[in-house]
């Protein structure tokens, strides 16, 4: 990155788990950044996190279901740092329940926050970047994008949406002959604070399926994606195994999940009565980057660092093939002069 001109970049659900992590990953870099949530204190903390980094952040609070919000939102971050090069979709929320306790208003509103906030921040990008003919929007997706699972409804269909809207405007660019560039990032569960603020209807304490990785393997993953022209990334060997598994087997699938789906998705604690949720309104707390799972949780993915160092393990399977050729070579050679 030009430490003169760095690069501008709006993160959407900063202020916590992987949108903290992807945030921190930008500033680390020197990225100026446009951090959009609606809870002050996390992101007022993250802004301090930012410059104690010696990067640059603007706290943007903002609710990514209201499209006026959103778009006043990049209209602030352009102002104060120039045109947007990279822009995160990645705010979420949800309900954990069977979907026949899940009541229609509460559908709408994990829909219009966790699908439309991603369709609203890409129009607020698209429009912008179009304008320049460059930029990069990242869509922060999961392996429920391919695979829905049991107690996770409207999150499941918000993602298979993103991953739906997403295609059709990649084409729309491509026929346009667009350099923009948009990108999705399909991730494995991961410990962020979804778990313990998401509004649940389910009697114990709601877990991400295993194996859980922490937010920063996520991040590391969106900043590459954000700066190669890749289609997709997955993160996580079960992200992969979970993509493929249901295009080769998805009603097995179905009847695996209906088994183990529901004590997968939970601890053995009991929910407490007077847990806060984040679905209408923000949480007043700073729940910081990661979620209660960190015993649980890996902080390094093979198969994602193969993914990300592709060109780096090709090149060297590329110069041990050379080796192992002119070692050969060697060796006929001298069996030729005895
Ligand atoms: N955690 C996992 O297991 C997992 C797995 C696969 C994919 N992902 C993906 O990773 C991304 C982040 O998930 P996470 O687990 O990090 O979630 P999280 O810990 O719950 O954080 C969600 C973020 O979104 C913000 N947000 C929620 N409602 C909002 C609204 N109406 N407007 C603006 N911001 C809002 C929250 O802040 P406020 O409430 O203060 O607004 C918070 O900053 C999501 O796209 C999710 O699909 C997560």
């Amino acid at each position: 990155m030009n430490k003169k001109n760095p690069e501008v970049v709006m993160v959407t659900g900063a202020s916590a788990g992987v949108g903290r992590a992807t945030a921190l990953a930008f500033a680390k870099r020197g990225a100026h950044l446009g951090l959009i949530a609606r809870g002050l204190p996390g992101l007022e903390s993250l802004r301090k996190e930012i410059e104690a980094l010696g990067a640059r952040a603007v706290v943007l609070q903002c609710d990514v279901a209201d499209p006026e919000q959103v778009e006043a939102s990049a209209k602030k971050l352009e102002e104060t740092f120039g045109p947007i090069n990279v822009w995160v979709n990645n705010a979420m929320t949800t309900i954990f329940a069977p979907f026949k306790k899940i009541e229609p208003a509460e559908y709408k509103r994990a829909t219009e926050v966790t699908y439309l906030g991603a369709v609203y921040g890409t129009m607020a990008a698209v429009k912008r970047m179009l304008s320049r003919d460059s930029g990069t929007i990242v869509q922060v997706g999961s392996a429920l994008a391919y695979r829905s699972i049991p107690l996770q409804s409207p999150y499941c269909g918000a993602k298979h949406a993103i991953l739906g809207f997403t295609a059709s405007l990649r084409s729309e660019l491509l026929h346009d002959g667009s350099n923009v560039h948009i990108t999705m990032v399909h991730l494995p569960a991961m410990n962020t604070p979804q778990f313990e603020w998401c509004r649940t209807r389910l009697p114990r304490h709601p877990q991400p399926v295993p194996p859980i990785f922490e937010p920063e393997v996520a991040a590391e993953a969106i900043y590459w994606a954000a700066h190669h022209r890749r289609r997709e990334v997955r993160v996580g060997a079960s992200t992969v195994k979970a993509i493929i598994g249901n295009k080769v087997m998805p009603s097995t699938l179905d009847h695996y999940l209906g088994n183990i789906g529901y004590e997968a998705q939970q601890t053995h604690d009991p929910v407490l009565p007077d847990r806060p949720d984040n679905l209408f309104e923000p949480v007043d707390t700073d729940y910081g980057t990661h979620g209660s799972f960190g015993a649980k949780s890996a902080n390094f993915s093979l198969q994602t660092w193969s993914t990300l160092h592709r060109g780096t393990l090709a090149a060297a399977a590329a110069g041990a093939a050379v080796l192992a050729w002119a070692t050969v070579g060697r060796k006929k050679k001298a069996r030729h002069k005895r």
